[in-house]
């Protein structure tokens, strides 16, 4: 985390430990409602003071923006070859693989270019992340559409959960702010905004998924538990390489 940040975002607070369970995330309704909503999401920031982040929630944040930036290439590669195979036998899905990938290919633009201002690494592992994504994509086309669905489903499930316990971390450290008084900062309001609307946009191609017979996969149990923990232990390693 360079000082750039630092000094955008200029406040403290103690550190909350993040909730990493697997739930199962079943459709898009599994978006949180109920997430505490800072008093600054809605009237922005009042000149306050500030303080700078402590050390630990900037090594949150460089790991949390790394992970979510080798996620998003991943999910870019995937629909990358997974769109030949799905649109040579099933024409109809070209529009919805086109929305996917229109998507995940904004979502990486966002990343990239946060890595890039605040100087944040991307985690080493990318070749590989780059030809493990890239086989997934293909190789679940290969075996059909519903295959294709199931990997969607499973990605997604666990992409909306790391997502989700970023942004409720992040809130927590914003409603922390709020209650010492201090200013939350333009940067990190914007960014919970950005990751929030990523993160419904991933529950939305999980529907999607789900619509177009995920579960008709076989073998759909197989599939899709080796896929979520082959995200998950993803996640772990790109958090710390
Ligand atoms: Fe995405
Ligand atoms: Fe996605």
């Amino acid at each position: 985390m360079n000082t750039c940040l630092r000094r955008a975002l200029q406040t403290q607070a103690p550190t909350t430990v993040v909730q990493r369970s697997i739930r199962p995330i079943t459709s898009s309704a599994a978006s949180p409602s109920t997430e505490p909503e800072p008093e600054v999401m809605k009237t922005g920031t009042q000149g306050k003071r500030r303080r700078p982040l402590t050390e630990e929630q900037q090594r949150f944040l460089d790991s949390a923006l790394r992970v979510n930036q080798a996620g998003e290439l991943a999910a870019v590669l995937i629909y990358t070859a997974q769109t030949p195979p799905i649109v040579r036998s099933h024409p109809h899905l070209r529009p919805l693989m086109k929305h996917m990938y229109d998507q995940e290919a904004g979502h990486f633009d966002y990343f990239n270019k946060i890595l890039a201002k605040h100087r944040i690494r991307p985690t080493a592992m990318t070749p590989i992340w780059h030809v493990a994504a890239t086989a997934l994509g293909w190789g679940t086309a290969v075996m059909g559409r519903e295959a294709a669905m199931a990997c969607t489903e499973a990605v997604e499930t666990e992409i909306g959960e790391h997502y989700n316990a970023q942004v409720r971390e992040l809130l927590a450290w914003m409603k922390d702010m709020e209650n010492r008084g201090e200013e939350v900062g333009e940067e990190l309001t914007e960014l919970v905004r950005e990751i929030r609307k990523i993160r419904d946009e991933e529950l939305e191609h999980l529907d999607h998924a789900v619509e177009n017979d995920a579960k008709e996969a076989n073998p759909y149990e197989v599939l899709t538990n080796v896929i979520r923990g082959g995200c998950r232990a993803a996640i772990w390693v790109s958090e710390k390489v």
